[in-house]
């Protein structure tokens, strides 16, 4: 009987050290037996301790490099040939890039144009089904269509509205995206997608940064009065998503990607602090015996992790409400959201709760919870 060899086709897969990138190449590695190209320059954000689990892998191979250097991502393109190219390296802090809108100038605009050039170059000179079957998928945001009132969602349609430098320099790749497809036929695709949650993110975001705060019986910091809306998915569908829009999404399209839940920042709050109750009662959690007294219950009753949550001075130009449509991904590739909310908070609450390590290792002194986002350092 003809043994019939299995094809390994390679995923080139920039940005891959950081929170998404990361959790999809764990998805690739545990559902294909494709090879994983990953690229990253190991940014504040990016870190080999967020790989440590796939590094040893023979089916991975890890270059450390910056996606603006086009004759680098050239020679990678030459070299692996890849059947697919997954962006997701960018500069992804809003705050950060209210501070220092450069890097992200350079690393979400000027790098995808750079990463675009080096993929048309390589795709013009394929032929056949090699030519037919690449793509290029741009990892995008729904906070390039701007701000919501308290109606209305997201769909493909919507009219770009970037309003911070982070989600300006999101947009104009997508644009960029879109002209190489109309323009030299190059088959992209592009994913905006909601709110991220689960392993892997870096510690200054909400909800990591919530649990470790509350954890260490710090204060927790909420964003003007924490009304401001957003629209989770779990990161782990997220990347189902990628894969779902990768196997059957129409080259030169947009997929938003979401879950229809739309929580505020308030209540994603208190729901870390309720979760972390669950995990350590406040009450047997010695940190927060030394909570300051401006913080600590009135009248002697038992300490909680909600005493600790503080309003502080809101981001500027802070987006109200994003809410996702995901009714075209949902058709056109099947793809639904599995992780039930309630039960994907709490265990990447636990997450963050027993990997304070990884947490150590990657802020490396690059952060230590301090706020950003004010402007202040310009
Ligand atoms: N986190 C979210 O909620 C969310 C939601 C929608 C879309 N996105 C998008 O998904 C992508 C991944 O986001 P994330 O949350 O994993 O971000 P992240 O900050 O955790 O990871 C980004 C990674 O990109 C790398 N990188 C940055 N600039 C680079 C460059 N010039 N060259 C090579 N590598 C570079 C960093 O080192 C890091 O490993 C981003 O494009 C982001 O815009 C994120």
């Amino acid at each position: 009987m003809a043994v019939e060899a299995v094809m390994t086709e390679t995923q080139l897969v920039t940005g891959g050290a950081g929170f998404i990138g990361s959790n999809y190449v764990r998805r690739v590695l545990a559902t294909t037996a494709d090879r994983i190209v990953i690229v990253d320059k190991l940014t504040y954000a990016g870190n080999l301790a967020t790989l440590r689990d796939v590094m040893s892998n023979p089916l991975v191979e890890f270059i450390e490099a910056d996606i603006v250097d086009t004759e680098k991502m050239s020679q990678l393109f030459e070299t692996y040939a890849p059947r697919v190219a997954i962006n997701f390296a960018a500069e992804s802090h809003v705050d950060r890039s209210i501070d220092g809108p450069r890097n992200f100038v350079q690393s979400n605009t000027v790098g995808v144009f750079e990463l675009l050039e080096a993929a048309s170059r390589y795709w013009s000179r394929l032929s056949g089904t090699q030519k037919d079957r690449f793509r290029f998928l741009q990892v995008s945001t729904d906070e390039v269509y701007g701000s919501l009132g308290d109606e209305g969602e997201f769909s493909e349609d919507s009219p770009y509205d970037p309003r911070s430098p982070y989600s300006a320099t999101k947009a104009s790749a997508d644009h960029l995206v879109r002209a190489y497809n109309e323009t030299y036929q190059l088959p992209t695709l592009i994913t905006n997608c909601s709110n991220n949650y689960g392993p892997y993110q870096y510690p200054e975001k909400l909800i990591p940064l919530a649990t470790l705060n509350g954890a260490a019986g710090k204060k927790i910091p909420v964003y003007g009065d924490g009304k401001h809306v957003r629209d989770w998915l779990h990161v782990f569908d997220h990347c189902r998503a990628i894969s779902a829009v990768l196997e059957s999404g129409r080259p030169g399209s947009t997929y938003n990607i979401g879950a229809r839940n739309e929580r505020t920042n308030l209540e994603i709050t208190e729901l870390v602090c309720d979760a972390l109750e669950e995990l350590l009662p406040a009450a047997e959690n010695p940190e927060l015996a030394a909570v300051p007294s401006d913080q600590s219950p009135a009248n002697g009753a038992s300490p909680s992790y909600r005493d600790l949550i503080t309003f502080v001075e809101d981001r500027p130009g802070h987006d109200y409400r994003y809410a996702i449509n995901p009714t075209k991904i949902e058709r056109e590739t099947g793809w639904a959201p599995r992780v039930s909310f309630e039960k994907g908070l709490k265990e990447t609450v636990k997450w963050f709760f027993d990997h304070p390590r990884w947490c150590d290792e990657v802020k490396d002194g690059a952060y230590g919870g301090e706020r950003l986002g004010l402007g202040l350092t310009r």
